[in-house]
């Protein structure tokens, strides 16, 4: 047991690594495992999504991709992944086959006890950094504005319990997943002093340390808002002027909380300048899976590499010339150009290990 958690985090370090080179296959999935939602977000289209549940990749084709292929690190979306009736399944076929060091899965928190029931079921599979991030926006107001459901006390219920399983279970973390959008921008504060007094009854002292900020975007594949050229600058600088705010008051405790502030930081850059901090590691370091088995360098750039049921899920029978082509094209910026959390912390990881080796 011993032997293989320290083999499975070198083994993590070494394809951090590897992921700036050419030819490496990616050691992060982004898999939605479902486009199945249950809220209503202003900021999302999910929810409207035509979906195909019957075409969702089966179990048994989940076990034939984890046992080819040894991704270290599983990001499991959706839409709301706790509406898949597979996600516990999935989690123990990841844990079985795969040699996984982190594990993350967002929920919109909505149906607290099926979540917290299932989260339990997950951490007990005893992936090292096994974290849930519960998305929760704004106060309830701006909450149904933003969500357009009445969800607020069932996402920070959810929050709570998840909460107290971190105390219980030594691999497990939650966090809120705060996404500032033209909907909230300029309340952060409020929203996190206001959290701090709620959850002060409950023996939790909340701050920012609790928070994973990130920051909305008009792409294909969230967009809901559309804003006009100067909406979106002016939504920009206000943005910039939170992040400042974070950066002031957001303390470091460990290497992933510097990885989080440095993403935060970036995302300054990136909105100043509408360029990319660093290189983005995209289609080397991780791909976005769909819950029918497209794959795709990430979940902004949509040009689908292959199906995996035309690769017999082998990452490694990939066409090589097209890989090549979609990695030039994201080192020359010819891709819809974002910075999002998805993406950035291997980017950031990716190059953090090449500067200190
Ligand atoms: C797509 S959701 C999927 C998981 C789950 N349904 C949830 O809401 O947490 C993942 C994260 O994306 C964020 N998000 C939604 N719309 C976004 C947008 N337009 N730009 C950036 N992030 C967005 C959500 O707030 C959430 O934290
Ligand atoms: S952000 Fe999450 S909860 Fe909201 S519509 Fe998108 S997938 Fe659903
Ligand atoms: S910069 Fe954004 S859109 Fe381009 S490849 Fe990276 S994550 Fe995808």
């Amino acid at each position: 047991m011993f032997i293989k958690f320290y083999k499975n985090r070198c083994d993590l370090l070494g394809k951090i690594l590897k992921s700036n080179l050419h030819n490496y296959i990616p050691y992060k999935l982004n898999y939605a495992v479902t486009y199945c939602c249950n809220s209503r977000c202003n900021i999302c289209n999910i929810w409207q999504r035509k979906r195909s549940l019957h075409n969702e990749l089966t179990l048994f084709e989940i076990k034939k991709f984890f046992q080819i292929n040894k991704f270290s690190w599983l990001s499991l979306t959706g839409g709301e992944p706790f509406l898949s009736q597979r996600l516990v399944d999935i989690v123990k076929c990841a844990s079985e086959f795969l040699p996984l060091e982190i594990l993350n899965i967002p929920t919109n928190g909505l149906i607290s006890d099926e979540i917290v029931e299932k989260s339990e079921q997950i951490i007990k599979y005893q992936i090292p950094y096994t974290v849930i991030t519960v998305s929760l926006d704004g106060l309830h107001d701006n909450y149904l504005n933003i969500r357009g459901i009445d969800g607020f006390n069932q996402a920070l219920e959810t929050y709570v319990r998840l909460y107290y399983l971190g105390r219980k279970y030594k691999n497990f973390k939650t966090y809120i997943a705060y996404t500032i959008s033209p909907l909230n921008v300029g309340l952060l504060r409020d929203f996190v002093n206001d959290i701090h007094c709620r959850l002060a009854k409950n023996n939790i002292d909340f701050n920012l340390s609790n928070i994973h900020l990130n920051v909305y975007q008009d792409s294909d594949y969230y967009t809901q808002i559309k804003l006009a050229t100067d909406e979106q600058h002016n939504f920009y600088s206000q943005a910039v002027k939170e992040i400042e705010w974070y950066l002031k008051h957001r303390e470091i405790f460990n290497l992933f909380d510097f990885i989080e502030k440095e993403y935060v930081k970036f995302y300054k850059i990136f909105l100043q300048g509408n360029r990319l901090p660093i290189q983005c590691l995209a289609a080397r370091s991780s791909f976005f899976l769909d819950p029918y088995g497209n794959l795709y360098p990430c979940i902004n750039y949509l040009t689908k590499i292959c199906s995996l049921h035309d690769i017999n899920f082998d990452l490694g029978q990939i066409d090589n010339l097209l890989l090549k082509k979609l990695r030039n094209i994201i080192d020359q910026n010819n891709c819809p150009r974002c910075w999002t959390s998805c993406e950035a912390s291997q980017s950031i990881l990716g190059q953090l290990i090449k500067l200190v080796l």
